[in-house]
């Protein structure tokens, strides 16, 4: 069912109360609002509501077995939603919190099964953006949101992305600008012995690891080919994500051999009349011969690459590449997170330079 989408421009620093209340009666009412976070945009619904959640996933066409992440207000807020909160969970959550960072928790009755897709488990964050805590403290509940795409679609960081996939598909969209980190929260399992990274993201695992004495990254977290089903505990893991209309390949190894590896690449999808794309780095951009090339940004900045990510796998699909071939990155701080989406997106095929 179409409806009309409604637009709410606002400052990012300074939200226009107005537009801000008229999102968070939108909530209040059942209805879905997109808005943005550190990370990406998200699309929120009334967490406790299971009307407007169930509307939450029909409208991203999301598989019901994979539940969204609740977001709150206040460190406070967390205390109902959860059956205990575990004393490291309560140092992370002073430590990293308003921040990119997921933690998860074993849930309370008051959560309606739909907005954990039945698990006895639940995701919780807090938002470190001035709008995204506006619209929680004027909502006056618990939002459910996860990325406001359409399932399986490269997550948005600006709200043309979000009106891309979702325009007549949700009630309004606030929209301060793009999104200053680019990649989703690190999903961090604190039900877990030691607590397990199952997803990486905006709070380095390398941060973590300075608070928590022992904390792992799950295999599928790190994992250059599929892993099977049962063993993915985030049960987001085995749907298909990230991934824009073109067929993605990434080539990694040392990164002097790879302009090579990828122009081999270029050849031979060329020669199958292929209209070919690289996404590169700034080190490596003059090597290249395909038909449109885009560049992350440089192989020594980490976080810009991230925050350009899914915006430049985006704008590939508007000019209309059939295959894009990426080049592998460094596994650490905020590479591991665009790593483990890159691999994500090409369906784990993976070329070795
Ligand atoms: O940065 C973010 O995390 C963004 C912004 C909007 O906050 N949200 C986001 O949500 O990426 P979503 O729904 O696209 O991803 C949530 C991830 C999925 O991989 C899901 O499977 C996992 O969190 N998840 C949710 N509840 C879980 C649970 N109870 N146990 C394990 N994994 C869970
Ligand atoms: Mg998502």
């Amino acid at each position: 069912m179409m409806k009309k989408t409604l637009v709410f421009k606002v400052n990012s620093k300074k939200p226009e109360l107005e537009a801000i209340r008229a999102a968070a009666n939108i909530i209040k009412n059942g209805g879905l609002v997109a808005f943005p976070t550190e990370t990406v945009y998200g699309l929120g619904a009334d967490a406790l509501n299971a009307k407007a959640v169930l509307a939450l996933f029909e409208a991203k066409k999301r598989p019901l077995d994979n539940p969204p992440i609740v977001h709150v207000g206040k460190i406070e807020n967390v205390y109902k939603l959860v059956r205990e909160v575990p004393p490291k969970a309560e140092v992370l959550m002073r430590k990293f919190w308003p921040g990119p960072l997921t933690l998860i928790f074993k849930r309370s009755d008051v959560v309606p099964s739909v907005t954990v897709a039945g698990l006895d488990t639940i995701a919780i964050r807090m938002p470190r953006h001035i709008v995204a805590l506006a619209l929680l403290r004027e909502s006056n509940c618990p939002i459910a949101a996860p990325s406001a795409n359409l399932a399986g679609k490269p997550s948005p960081t600006s709200a043309n992305h979000v009106l891309e996939d979702l325009n007549g598909r949700i009630d309004a969209v606030l929209d301060a600008g793009p999104t200053h980190i680019g990649v989703e929260s690190t999903v961090l399992d604190m039900t877990a012995k030691p607590p397990q990274i199952l997803r990486p993201g905006g709070t380095p695992y390398e941060e973590l690891r300075k608070v928590l004495s022992n904390v792992e990254l799950h295999p599928v977290a790190v994992a250059d080919r599929e892993i099977p089903v049962e063993k993915a505990r985030s049960p987001g893991v085995k749907h298909k994500h990230y991934a824009p209309n073109a067929e993605v390949v990434l080539v990694e190894g040392e990164p002097s051999k790879i302009p090579s590896k990828v122009n081999e690449l270029v050849d031979f999808y060329k020669q199958e009349n292929k209209r070919v794309g690289v996404l590169t780095t700034d080190e490596n951009f003059s090597h290249y011969r395909a038909d449109v090339v885009k560049s992350l940004g440089s192989r020594k900045n980490l976080t810009v690459i991230a925050n350009n990510l899914f915006r430049l796998l985006r704008e590939f699909d508007a000019e209309k590449v059939d295959v894009i071939i990426a080049e592998g990155l460094p596994m650490e701080r905020l590479g591991l997170a665009v790593m483990n989406r890159l691999r994500k997106a090409a369906g784990y095929k993976i070329f070795k330079a």
